[in-house]
């Protein structure tokens, strides 16, 4: 497994199947998800050895607000036996203008990984790449890898598999919808987005699918999208950073790209409806939607918890093990 996690490109088929069975045991073992039902079968074949994680400390530092992402990565890491220390950007010297770069070549010596919610994706790629301990994007502008672990978990449990099902994207191709596109083609699901124009993915990540033989197709229409979809996935049409567009986006969004009654009916009849959340309900989706029963978003939350849980063991395993081998390489090359 590679050391950071910015994009979901950092990891292979394989890494999303063993975080996503991992994450299974771990839920199996919480005592939680008791309302949700699940097909998945949850083979819940991993011996973990909790003792690797005991006393890790999880920094996170927020740019920007959050409620999920903060609880359940905090939660996360006290579950498996460390803790988290929340700071947000005001808060400390990157506020007075000490470098990212120093921020974290300090936080490497008290961290065993580090979490940060950005504004500017690049932020998190400079902190990446001057840290020496893993980092985790926990959003920005362009990605929010976490967010799509927890939903492929969640589609998992619902639908009893991943492959060959077809996803609906609807609304703004932001940071999720980047994030799902590479979920989705390392998983083997089709992927329709229906986004007006100008508010398409990101070509990186539509480029990451072409060559990694996945399916993803951009409409405007979204009835072309949700028709005979399994999921139908929307966010907030005005995502953190762009407040200022809020009037513009809503002229160009509304009512057309509302997931209501009318539209999620033209999908299976076994459909369901994702949403990372926050929503704004009234805006890109209906009350009657969010609340009704295709609805799988607080059981997609609550896998906020379980997937973070299974990222944050195999990161910081993985990592021992990098640490391990270059220790050896150390003590050989002395005593050689
Ligand atoms: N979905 C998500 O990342 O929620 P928060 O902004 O509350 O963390
Ligand atoms: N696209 C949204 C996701 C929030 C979790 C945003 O960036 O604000």
């Amino acid at each position: 497994m590679q050391k950071d996690l910015l994009t979901l490109m950092e990891l292979d088929s394989k890494d999303v199947a063993e975080i996503l069975s991992i994450a299974e045991t771990m839920k199996g073992r919480s005592g939680r998800g008791g309302k949700s039902s699940s097909k998945s079968k949850g083979e819940h074949r991993y011996r973990l050895n909790m003792e690797r994680l005991k006393d890790k400390v999880f920094v996170m530092i927020f740019q920007k607000p959050s409620t999920r992402t903060r609880v359940s990565f905090d939660v996360a890491i006290r579950e498996l036996g460390g803790y988290a220390i929340t700071l947000n950007a005001s808060d400390i010297q990157l506020s007075r203008g000490e470098s990212i770069e120093d921020t974290a070549r300090t936080l490497s010596r008290y961290a065993d990984a580090i979490g940060a919610r950005v504004y500017a994706h690049n932020d998190v790629e400079r902190l990446a790449r001057a840290a020496d301990v893993p980092v985790i994007n926990m959003l920005s502008d362009l990605y929010h890898p976490c967010q799509i672990l927890g939903d492929l978990l969640t589609i998992k449990e619902v639908k009893g598999k991943l492959a060959g099902l077809t996803v609906a994207w609807v609304g703004d191709g932001n940071n999720v919808c980047n994030s799902l596109i590479i979920g989705s083609t390392l998983t083997g699901m089709i992927m329709k987005v229906a986004c007006p124009k100008d508010y398409e993915p990101l070509q990186d990540a539509v480029n990451f699918a072409r060559e990694h033989n996945g399916y993803v197709e951009i409409m405007e229409d979204p009835k072309d999208a949700v028709r005979d979809a399994d999921v139908v996935y929307t966010d907030s049409f005005v995502s953190m950073g762009k407040e200022a567009e809020r009037e513009e986006r809503l002229r160009v969004f509304l009512p057309r790209y509302q997931v209501n009654d009318d539209l999620i009916a033209m999908a299976k009849s076994d459909a369901i409806f994702m949403h990372c959340l926050p929503a704004k309900r009234g805006e890109e989706v209906t009350d009657s939607v969010i609340d009704g029963p295709y609805s799988v978003v607080w059981q997609q939350a609550e896998n906020r918890l379980h997937a973070q849980k299974a990222l944050l063991y195999m990161m910081l395993t993985s990592a021992e093990t990098r640490r391990g081998r270059g220790m050896k390489r150390v003590s050989r090359t002395r005593s050689g």
